[in-house]
Order: C-alpha cells, then structure tokens, then sequence
C-alpha cells in the first residue's frame, strides 16, 4: 500500500511539473478571473501536502514558509480573482518549497506503518494534487495564445446502433466504504442500500453532432426548453453554444483552432445548457443515483464493481484518463470499458452533469480534511460524475462525487442522457 501511494505521489508531481513547465510570464499571469494563475495552484499543492502531511491538519503549527506567505496559498481565505494581486512566491521559490516538502513527505512515509487508514491522508494529498493538474488544464485551456501543450491521440470511435440501455429498478448499494476504496473521499461514504425506479440512460455521452443540432434547431432561442433559472442566466450571459466554439464550427483547444469534431461528446457546457439540451432531445438528466448504478452495479452478481468494466485496472483501451490526449474520445472508442448494464465512456472523456444537488449521503463523517465537501452541502451546486479525459485513474471512481455551479463551462463537463422508463 506504501509503495502504491509512493507511486502515486511520484506520478501526480510528474505531471504538476510538465503543466508548470512554462516560462515564467505565463505562470505568474492569471489568465481568466475564474481561475488561479498557475503559480498559485503550484504552490498551494505544496502547501496542502506540507499542512496534511506535515503538520497534520494545523495551520498553527510552524512550517516551511513563513505564517504570511503560508497563508497566501489558503483557498478559503483568498477567492481567485485576487490571488494574481497577492506576494506570491515566484516560480522558481515555488517550484522549490514543492520540492522540500516532497522530500520531508517521503521520509515521513518511511517511518508511518504501511496500512490503509495511516495512508489516508496521502492518498488525499495524491488526489488534491490531481485535481489541481486539472484544473490548471482548464486555465491552459482559458488562456489565448498560441499551443504550449500538445496532445496524444485516442481511440477511434465506432457507430453505436442502440443510443440506450435499459437499468431495471431495485435497490442497489450506492457509495463506498474505506474497506472496499481505501482512499475515498468523505462525500463517497457511507456505503448504503437504495431503490431506484427503473430508466434508460444514453449509451455513451452526447457528441458534438447531437448538440450542433440543437443549435441549428435553434435551442438556444427557445425558452420552453430551459428552466427559469436557466434562461435567466442564457440571456444575461448571451449564450448562443459551447464555451469555446465559433459560429462557423470551429473551436478553440488549447491554442489551436479546428472544425467541431462531431463524434466526440460535447464538452464545456453548463448545467443549465444540459438541461435544456436533454428537455429538447425529449430526455432529462440522470440523477446521481441512477448514474453510479448505470456505472457499479452488477445485476448478475447482485454486488459493485470497481470499475465499469469490473475490476481490471483502467488501462487505455478502456478510458481516456490522465490527460495526455487533451480532448475526449469519439463516441465508441471503449467497447472495453462498458458497464454491466452496457453503457459505455462513464469513467474518463467529460465529466457529466447531473440532475442532483450536492448533499450528503446518509451516516456522512466529515475527513480529516472538514473543509472539504461539508461547506458545500446544500448550495447552490449540481454534481458531476465520472471524470473528465484530464482527471488521472488515482483521482476518479464510480462514487466520485465532483461539484460546481450551474453556470460553469470552464470545466470539462458535458452530459449523458436519460428517460424514465
Ligand atoms: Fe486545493
């Protein structure tokens, strides 16, 4: 266990240092007012890993850097449009505190007993510093300029001739317990039995073609296909199609432009174009339950799986994790990741809206890390599920629960379909 989560550290700095492996003026910069610049998210990995790993948890007790710079990287005490005005320390200073710290972790590992409750908070701090690798791709992907970052290829897609699958209702075991995923996160906990009402949910995400149609149909145009709330915000926000589209089909990724390729599910998209999106399409957004058991349970065996695809682990033909292909697959490209239930591309490519609010499970226990999920109970937050292509296999299961405001599109998000049945 000790070796894995070793691992684990090593795997997620690697990919924080080739992220961060910019010239210094495109670090320092912030490059749209929704996010961090990159040299703030690099040292506050540092410093989550030190105050969790080193300080167990207390801001209190002395660390590396001093008390003023220290505080400088707490999320709660600075929103993000003001981190580019604070004293931050410069890349090279950062890039040095994440080293130290890394250091002292590794030796402190060393002399902890190698057993799964000891490691939680390792585990923790490997997937703090993942979704920090994520979300540094979104300001990547913010930012105007010309490519610093170059993807690998995926899969091709094939054609899906049934668009559903059929979940017949009863209950199931939604959420995980420590002895089943030793690194899960409060909000996945505990594991607890529901009955859910029988439905069809998509067969994989909706493609890029599905919602150009939509906009050529003018669904942007029609209120009677948004929520108030929705339409609200369609208006204010002048929303016409997906954050980082043009009008003539093209798009911007990451510094480049290119046509709208219309196998791969549609991604930057909000809540609320989601919804209207699935209204339109004579569909609603799953729910969060529906989901996890389209994506876990095993009706044969009557138990979860893993993953998706059972227990093998999530190996390239199956997903499009860990970012390396900065885009989702076609629609197609996992027949090897399919769930029991034969949906297909749940882990890895978009992160999916859901029809939930962010809530507690039943019997919720708040982690050493109490910040975490309990401040976020019961806002104004949707739940995504499943994980984007930028999300790493350490940093995502069948019971992640990700959440963001209805508005967002910076982030990775796109949707999956379903019907009552
Ligand atoms: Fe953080």
């Amino acid at each position: 266990m000790r070796d894995a989560v070793a691992r684990d550290l090593a795997g997620a700095r690697e990919r924080t240092l080739l992220l961060t492996d910019l010239d210094d003026p495109l670090l320092v910069a912030q490059h749209d007012p929704l996010m961090s610049p990159l040299v703030w998210d690099l040292a506050h990995i540092g410093q989550q890993e030190e105050l969790w790993l080193l300080r167990a948890g207390d801001a209190n007790r002395p660390g590396i850097l001093p008390p003023q710079v220290d505080s400088l990287y707490d999320a709660f005490k600075h929103a993000r449009a003001e981190r580019p005005s604070l004293p931050l320390l410069p890349p090279v200073a950062a890039r040095e505190f994440c080293h130290e710290v890394r250091g002292r972790v590794l030796d402190a590992l060393e002399r902890i007993p190698d057993d799964a409750g000891e490691l939680f908070a390792a585990g923790m701090v490997v997937q703090h510093e993942q979704q920090h690798d994520e979300t540094m791709l979104a300001t990547l992907q913010l930012r105007q300029g010309p490519p610093v970052l170059h993807g690998q290829p995926v899969p091709r897609g094939r054609t899906l001739d049934i668009d559903r699958v059929f979940v017949a209702g009863g209950e199931f075991v939604l959420g995980v317990d420590g002895t089943d995923e030793p690194f899960s996160l409060d909000n996945e906990r505990p594991a607890h039995r529901v009955d859910v009402g029988p439905f069809w949910i998509g067969r994989a995400p909706v493609t890029n073609a599905a919602w150009q149609d939509f906009v050529a149909d003018g669904g942007y145009h029609q209120q009677k296909w948004w929520s108030a709330a929705g339409w609200t915000h369609r208006i204010q926000a002048g929303l016409e199609r997906p954050e980082f589209w043009t009008a003539d089909n093209a798009r911007r990724r990451f510094g480049l432009l290119e046509q709208v390729p219309p196998d791969e599910p549609v991604q930057h998209v909000s809540y609320f174009e989601a919804e209207a999106f699935a209204a339109w399409s004579g569909a609603r957004l799953p729910t969060e339950l529906e989901w996890e058991k389209a994506c876990a349970w095993d009706p044969v065996t009557g138990s979860r799986r893993q993953w998706p695809w059972g227990s093998a682990e999530p190996a390239a033909q199956r997903a499009n994790l860990g970012g390396a292909a900065l885009r989702p697959a076609p629609v197609g490209a996992y027949p090897a990741g399919a769930s029991a239930y034969g949906a297909e591309q749940l882990i890895g490519d978009v992160w999916e809206w859901t029809s939930s609010d962010f809530a507690p499970w039943p019997g919720f226990m708040p982690m050493i890390y109490q910040q975490y999920s309990e401040p976020f109970f019961g806002g104004d937050y949707k739940v995504l599920r499943g994980g984007s292509w930028a999300v790493a296999a350490s940093t995502i299961r069948p019971s992640f629960r990700n959440w963001d405001h209805p508005v967002r599109r910076q982030i990775f998000s796109g949707l999956r379909l379903a019907w009552d049945a």
